[in-house]
């Protein structure tokens, strides 16, 4: 038996961990790995496959990004090209990828992706492929799955630093607005907002209105608290209104949203006269060492792979449905986006406990 494994999209705290399980896994039952490097490009020509063994994976499971590195662009039915004007053009290179795969004597594949990475896998499988996937995302938004590794290791940088902004926000008397990532999803805002006691969360699965958020930072100020904390996703709008886009995006790659922590700065300052001040968490948040419950997590993912290839699992992926790694198909994570239920637990208490929603 001969797999493959390889890692796509944004890359997430654990990565390597799950890398580590599978290989060890697989090996231990006789099978030789094989790396595809750069999401599924290492298939296509544009870098390697390498051989995986024990020692490539040795000391990698506390360590950040992935040894296998990763790319957002790099869909096989979507492959973009430049072209001699420096524009792209977008090619299905589909068969040439199954057709190296043939080469390589490739049975089966393990893909460890996002919502982008697992649609690659879905139509991979329904063209024949033998492949399993394994949900990676540190915005938590991959339905089917309680949670993935990374989510944890962003949600406690973002909490770091909602506790570091405190204490100067609290000197100052000023308003900091911090702004993490969750492009479609509020997950990292909610809970690290929650857990570090933010004054205002806002996240895209609730627009706001800058006045409801000014209101809260004003009675604050009137009853003798003269900071707040605002923790925004950069996905979050106003009410009305859309998501604030950062310039363009690269051929094949998903627009970029960010910029709305200062935005709403700008406007909390003109509306409230209070000193204010924006940051933006960004890539911080995907770095780093994952924590021991993502190192955890990516483990197990990797050994229930290596299982699910051992059944014939085509077409699913690892989901944590606690306390238990089961199985499911793809196209069923795929059917539903996850995203924050207004009506959670979590936001029902962070609005008892005083937090603003700014709506
Ligand atoms: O999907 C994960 C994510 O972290 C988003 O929250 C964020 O918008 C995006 O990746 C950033 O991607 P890139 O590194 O390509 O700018």
């Amino acid at each position: 038996m001969r797999i493959a494994i390889s890692t796509g999209g944004g890359d997430a705290p654990g990565l390597n961990a799950v890398i580590r399980a599978a290989v060890l896994s697989a090996i231990g039952r006789g099978w030789e790995v094989i790396g595809i490097r750069k999401g599924f490009s290492g298939l296509l020509g544009e870098d390697q496959c390498v051989t995986l063994t024990r020692e490539s994976v040795r000391g990698i499971a506390h360590l950040g990004g992935t040894i296998l590195r990763t790319t957002n662009r790099g869909n096989p039915f979507h492959y973009p090209i430049r072209q001699p004007d420096g524009s792209f053009i977008e090619i299905d290179r589909s068969a040439e990828l199954f057709e190296n795969a043939r080469t390589l004597g490739l049975d089966a594949v393990i893909t460890i992706g996002g919502d982008g990475t697992l649609a690659i896998a879905q139509r991979l499988h329904e063209c024949g492929m033998k492949i399993v996937g394994v949900p990676k995302t540190i915005d938590n938004d991959v339905s089917g799955t309680i949670t993935s590794f990374g989510f944890d290791t962003a949600v406690n940088t973002a909490l770091e630093a909602i506790d570091k902004l405190h204490t100067t926000a609290e000197s100052h008397d000023r308003v900091i607005v911090l702004e993490v990532m969750g492009r479609h999803a509020g997950f990292i805002a909610l809970h690290s907002g929650l857990a570090g006691t933010a004054d205002v969360i806002l996240i895209p699965e609730i627009p706001y209105d800058i006045r409801k958020v000014c209101e809260k930072i004003t009675e604050r100020d009137r009853s003798g608290r003269h900071f707040s904390i605002v923790v925004v996703a950069e996905g979050a709008f106003p009410r009305g209104g859309h998501e604030s886009v950062i310039g363009g995006s690269l051929p094949g790659e998903a627009k970029r949203v960010g910029g709305v922590a200062d935005t709403i700065a700008r406007e909390i300052q003109a509306i409230t006269s209070k000193e204010t001040r924006s940051l933006v968490l960004g890539h911080l948040q995907r770095g780093g060492q994952p924590t021991g419950y993502d190192r955890l997590l990516a483990t197990r993912f990797g050994g229930a792979a290596v299982r699910a290839i051992e059944d014939r699992r085509w077409g699913h992926m690892v989901a944590l449905q606690s306390p238990h790694i089961v199985t499911i198909p793809i196209a069923q994570a795929l059917s539903d986006a996850k995203r924050v239920d207004p009506n959670h637990d979590t936001v029902l208490t962070a609005r008892a406990t005083g937090i603003s929603f700014g709506d």
